[in-house]
């Protein structure tokens, strides 16, 4: 695990702008694409719809079909099918979407099926922020079609991206975690703003589920994480522990079993069942997204995607919730992990031209800012974080500028991250359901070690 400094060019930035409020519509309100006004706090805006696709020479490729793998959480897809028309307009290139699962940890296993297979079936796809190392030998060196390109991105990212020389995605989105709260709750059983602390999280949690419940509402929790066995739960995990000054694997050597990790995994599984449902060891990001939207949650840790849902036209908790950094243990930094999409093209693809020309498309600034606007996507190019009008769009973040960013040990452990991620995220799974933490912190520690000694790490 690396802490990331706040140097601007380290992936710490990549959130500096984060997500933003689409105020106008939630994804069943996808279908107006030319000009909408929209109305929120910062005052009457007009946006364009997708930005216009330039063609350089990709009309060469007109009637080829490129097979797009990806859909994201939150209102990604939709924006995606916007652009993807755009896309076909201008240049003639069709563009099939393959939708993947919400589930990361399912999406690195269809990958893994397709490359061993060298399936030609696939020609863009979605890459999470962990997978370069792993996937890199599959996958088109973009470096000589987009070397201008990528020099306009957090050089963190293209590091990231970066493996022997090749690089091999470009960045789409950056993410990192960080707490949602219902501000007029807090308000009304009198707490004057978030909570700076786990114990502080704990209190108002319990203060306002107890009251909410007497008031009427059975089902209201304090609250909702993503507590399942799966890429997602590793990230919070990662939180749990770094807040507490724990760790996982500092360079190349497995941390896990020490007493900070201890406090933080007894602190998460004493809120199952407490502040948090039973069921929140089974909750991914939509669980526990629908939840708090709907009003039945006090906080919620979640990526900038659930911001702009939070705040669509038709969402009960529009304007009653606010956003400020993950708690921490009293005595070390509140932190983030960092997240984030990338765009691949595959080895096997019969189409490399026409797919890296959508990939242009797609992560080009005008693209990254239009998403971020309209769907709260955090940009990974320096000059459209720093735009007025996504800043505008973005209040929050300033205030979450300062948080650390933590990114999970996918350098350290290579080609066997998937694994130890499997490792942490079913430990910790286990955890939740009630097993006994410090055995099998113990036991996590031994199978982390033997991966790590197998493993290729990214150079
Ligand atoms: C988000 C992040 C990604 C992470 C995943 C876990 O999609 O962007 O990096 O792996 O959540 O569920």
């Amino acid at each position: 695990m690396h802490c990331l400094d706040r140097n601007r060019n380290h992936p710490a930035e990549w959130g500096r702008t984060a997500a933003g409020p689409r105020r106008d519509g939630d994804r069943n309100d996808r279908t107006r694409t030319s000009r909408r006004t929209d109305h929120g706090p910062s005052g009457p805006r007009i946006l364009p719809g997708p930005p216009r696709a330039r063609r350089r020479g990709a009309r060469r490729f007109s009637g080829t079909t490129v097979n797009y793998y990806s859909g994201q959480i939150g209102v990604g897809s939709e924006l995606d099918n916007l652009l993807m028309a755009r896309f076909t307009e201008e240049t003639g290139i069709h563009v099939n979407f393959v939708p993947k699962s919400d589930d990361t940890t399912e999406d690195y296993a269809v990958y893994d099926v397709l490359f061993a297979a060298k399936s030609p079936d696939i020609d863009v796809l979605a890459l999470d922020i962990i997978w370069p190392a792993s996937f890199a030998d599959h996958l088109v060196n973009l470096r000589p079609a987009l070397d201008a390109e990528a020099a306009q991105h957090f050089p963190g990212i293209i590091e990231n991206n970066t493996i022997a020389g090749s690089l091999v995605a470009m960045p789409q989105f950056g993410d990192f975690g960080m707490l949602y709260y219902r501000t007029d709750l807090l308000a009304a059983y009198g707490f004057g703003g978030p909570p700076a602390t786990w114990d502080e999280l704990e209190l108002m949690a319990r203060t306002i589920q107890e009251g909410e419940r007497a008031a009427g509402n059975a089902n209201f929790v304090g609250l909702v994480f993503q507590g399942a066995a799966y890429e997602g739960g590793t990230c919070n995990a990662l939180e749990w522990i770094a807040s507490h000054g724990g760790s996982i694997i500092e360079e190349g050597v497995v941390t896990l079993n020490n007493e900070a990790t201890l406090r933080a995994m007894e602190r998460a599984r004493g809120w199952v069942g407490t502040i948090a449902p039973e069921t929140v060891v089974s909750f991914r990001e939509e669980d526990a997204r629908e939840l708090f939207q709907r009003g039945d949650a006090a906080f919620m840790r979640n990526w900038p995607y659930a911001y702009a849902m939070g705040n669509a036209a038709n969402s009960p908790i529009r304007e009653r919730f606010d956003v400020a950094p993950l708690p921490h243990d009293g005595s070390h930094p509140g932190v983030g992990t960092v997240g984030g999409w990338q765009l691949a093209v595959s080895a096997y693809s019969p189409n490399p031209e026409a797919a890296i020309a959508f990939v242009r498309y797609l992560t080009s600034a005008e693209v990254q800012k239009w998403r971020a606007i309209e769907g709260g996507y955090v940009p990974t190019i320096r000059s459209v974080s720093e735009d007025p009008q996504v800043i505008a769009a973005l209040p929050f973040l300033e205030r979450l500028q300062g948080v650390v960013r933590i990114a999970r040990p996918s350098r350290e452990t290579g080609t066997q991250y998937n694994e130890a991620s499997a490792v942490i995220f079913q430990g910790t799974n286990s955890i939740l359901r009630g097993a006994e933490p410090s055995q099998t912190l113990a036991t996590m520690s031994a199978d982390l070690e033997a991966l790590v000694q197998r493993g290729t790490t990214a150079p």
